[in-house]
Formats: C-alpha cells, sequence, structure tokens
C-alpha cells in the first residue's frame, strides 16, 4: 500500500459538526529518530490509554476562499498561538483531503487530563483531529470501508505527531513495518490483533507526574538529534529485536520477560538522549529514586509491578488489573512523595477513540 491510496476526491461542500475522543498511548516499543516525511527509523509498540484523553469538536463551514481556513479553541479559549503548529498539519496533509480548501473549520479541544502536567497532549489530540475530519470525509463518500477511516485516520494523525498515529484504535497498536506483524506499516498503526493475552487487555497504568513543567528538549528536537548519532543504527536494530521478543511476549502474558523488555526499552530511549550532542537529560532525581522503589518493591514482593518513561520525567507503572490493591497502597505510602504535590493519575489500556 502506498500513499496513494489516501488521496480523496473532492465532492460538494456540506455543513457538518464532528465530535471524537481520542486517548493517549504509551509506548512499550519506543518511537525515536525519524525520516521525511515523519517515517519511523525503527517500529513500535503502544498501549491505548483510556482516561487520559482529547475530545475534539470541528464545525466544517463551507465557503468559496479556496484554502484552508480555521480558528483553534482549547477549553473554550480562542488560542491564536496554537494555529502554527496546525497550520503546518493541514498543509501537511491537504493533498489527501483536496476537500478541505473548501470549508471554514472552528476546532474546539479539550483534555481530561491537567493542562502543564508533563503529559504530551500532541498524540490524542493530533488523533481527535483526524478523526473528525474523517468524519466529514465519511459523510462525503458514504462507500468508505470502516477498515480504511481507521487507516487514514491514523495515516492523517502520523502526519501531525508520529504517535498519534497509535492513539486511534486499542488495546495495543504496533506503528513502524516489521516483519513480526505482516499488516505492519510504516504509513499508519495497525491494532495488534486478536492474538493479544487477556492479562494485557485490563492492564493498568499509573502516571506518577514528578515534573509538571515543559520540557528542555522537545520531542521533535529529540528525533532530529538521531541523526548523525552515534548509536542510532544500533538503537534501531535493537528496537525492532525487542519488538520481534514482545509480539510473543504480548501473545502469552510472560511478564517476567514483559518487564524486562519493557524497562530495557525506557532505559535504552533515555541513554539516547544522554548521549545525543548536544546531550540531555529529561528525567529528575525523583523519577530515579521512584525507579529504586520499583526495583525494590518487586524484589521483596515479587510483584509483577514495572515502569516505563516517555520522553520526560514522569513515571508509567504498569501492572495486571489483579495486583491493583497493594499496588495502590504501594504507590500511595510510598511512592507519591516523590510526585509534585503528591499528584498521580490512574490509567489503563482502553478500547481506542470513540465518537461523542
Ligand atoms: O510523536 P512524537 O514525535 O512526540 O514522539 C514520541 C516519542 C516518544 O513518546 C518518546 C516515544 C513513543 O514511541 O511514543
Amino acid at each position: 500500500m502506498d500513499t496513494s491510496t489516501f488521496i480523496a476526491s473532492t465532492a460538494s461542500p456540506i455543513h457538518y459538526t464532528s465530535s471524537w475522543e481520542a486517548p493517549s498511548n504509551i509506548a512499550l516499543i519506543k518511537y525515536w529518530g525519524k525520516k521525511e516525511p515523519q517515517i519511523p527509523k525503527n517500529p513500535s509498540l503502544s498501549f491505548t490509554l483510556s482516561s487520559s484523553k482529547t475530545k475534539t469538536k470541528v464545525i466544517f463551514t463551507p465557503h468559496d476562499k479556496n484554502e484552508i481556513d480555521f480558528e483553534f479553541y482549547f477549553h473554550g479559549v480562542q488560542k491564536p498561538d496554537f494555529k502554527p503548529k496546525l497550520k503546518t498539519f493541514f498543509d501537511r496533509i491537504s493533498a489527501y483531503i483536496p476537500w478541505i480548501v473548501r470549508y471554514h473549520l472552528e476546532i474546539h479541544s479539550e483534555n481530561s487530563f491537567p493542562h502543564s502536567s508533563g503529559i504530551a497532549s500532541s498524540a490524542s489530540s493530533m488523533a481527535a483531529l483526524s478523526l473528525c475530519l474523517m468524519d466529514l470525509e465519511q459523510q462525503l463518500f458514504p462507500e468508505m470501508e470502516q477498515a480504511y477511516f481507521f487507516q487514514k485516520a491514523s495515516f492523517l494523525a502520523r502526519l501531525g505527531s508520529g504517535s498519534a498515529a497509535r492513539s486511534i484504535q486499542g488495546p495495543v497498536t504496533l506503528w513502524g513495518k516489521n516483519e513480526t506483524k505482516k499488516t505492519s506499516s510504516d504509513l499508519f498503526a495497525v491494532p495488534f490483533g486478536s492474538s493479544l493475552h487477556s492479562v494485557f487487555e485490563e492492564y493498568q497504568d499509573t502516571i506518577l507526574l514528578v515534573d509538571k513543567g515543559s520540557k528542555p528538549v522537545s520531542s521533535t528536537q529529540g528525533h532530529n538529534l538521531m541523526h548523525g548519532h552515534p548509536f542510532a543504527e544500533n538503537r534501531f536494530s535493537q528496537a525492532t529485536n525487542h519488538l520481534s521478543e514482545l509480539v510473543p511476549i504480548m501473545d502469552s502474558g510472560a511478564l517476567d520477560d514483559f518487564i524486562h523488555l519493557v524497562e530495557l526499552e525506557a532505559l535504552s530511549l533515555h541513554a539516547m538522549m544522554l548521549t545525543s550532542s548536544p546531550y540531555f537529560i529529561l528525567m529528575q532525581p525523583n523519577t530515579l529514586a521512584i525507579i529504586q522503589k520499583v526495583w525494590e518493591f518487586r524484589k521483596e514482593t515479587l510483584t509483577p509491578l514495572c515502569f516505563t518513561l516517555d520522553a520526560g520525567a514522569n513515571v508509567h507503572l504498569l501492572y495486571p488489573n489483579s495486583f491493583r490493591t497493594e499496588i495502590h497502597s504501594f504507590i500511595e505510602g510510598e511512592l507519591s512523595g516523590f510526585c509534585q504535590k503528591g499528584q498521580y493519575l490512574f490509567d489503563a489500556v482502553g478500547k481506542g477513540a470513540k465518537k461523542v
């Protein structure tokens, strides 16, 4: 399949309003390094989340300007400073949705998680917006198949933010062409499939908010630093190998192997940051303190609790639903003190985006 599959025709404009909710996701195999246009250097795999999400409403009004025209509101407040990023996104995707120039778009977006919590909202917001665009396209071309709808939504979202490709469906998605999953693609994410072990359908993710400030180095800058990075090629093969190892683990539910790979991936991502030029550190002292506590707790209690990290200082704690009572007490008693204002968010693996 190539990009031409996703070029729509034009059609007479209609008045339409679309609302979609799309979740955030947390990568187990990390995407770090890309080439134009937003093509990953290695495959990645993530849990789709449930409570951390973006809700977006788009009011499409036909106009005669023949250009991309929109306004953006965040939690009800008009935000002109968000427009350049969105303009870049629309410019990138307009070849695939040529009907867009016949509309004025009023975009209203809100996040379920607190603003500046250090949780990246680009994945859920780009996914929700892409779904609204696809919703209109489906009204224009009602013969569209459901599989195509989700594939193209993921394709468009990817052009806004790479990891957004994985925020359309659930509970586990995979993005990036690889030998292990024949249906995989660099252009869009695909669901893991029915072989997924049931333990992962209810897996829990508690996000410990270690640092809620904005990151000193953005993920765009971080991806760019992989160009010419001395360990880049080894990292891309390591991630590809990790994916091949993780897929059978996700099928069998072998939690010890799962924990080993997930933590190794998190630390490998941050090792790339530590060894970039210029080098940088997104972890904070409390990130490391939490990791040490998790390791001690796991050794003492043999509870299958592990951590992963995003491009930031916050820690995602991953564990099976059946262990939630004892892990919640551990978090409250031993880890909340390492969080900013004692704050953390309970989330869990979710089923994917939905129309609202
Ligand atoms: O989608 P981006 O460009 O914000 O990059 C995301 C990178 C990581 O969150 C660190 C890893 C991932 O695969 O989600």
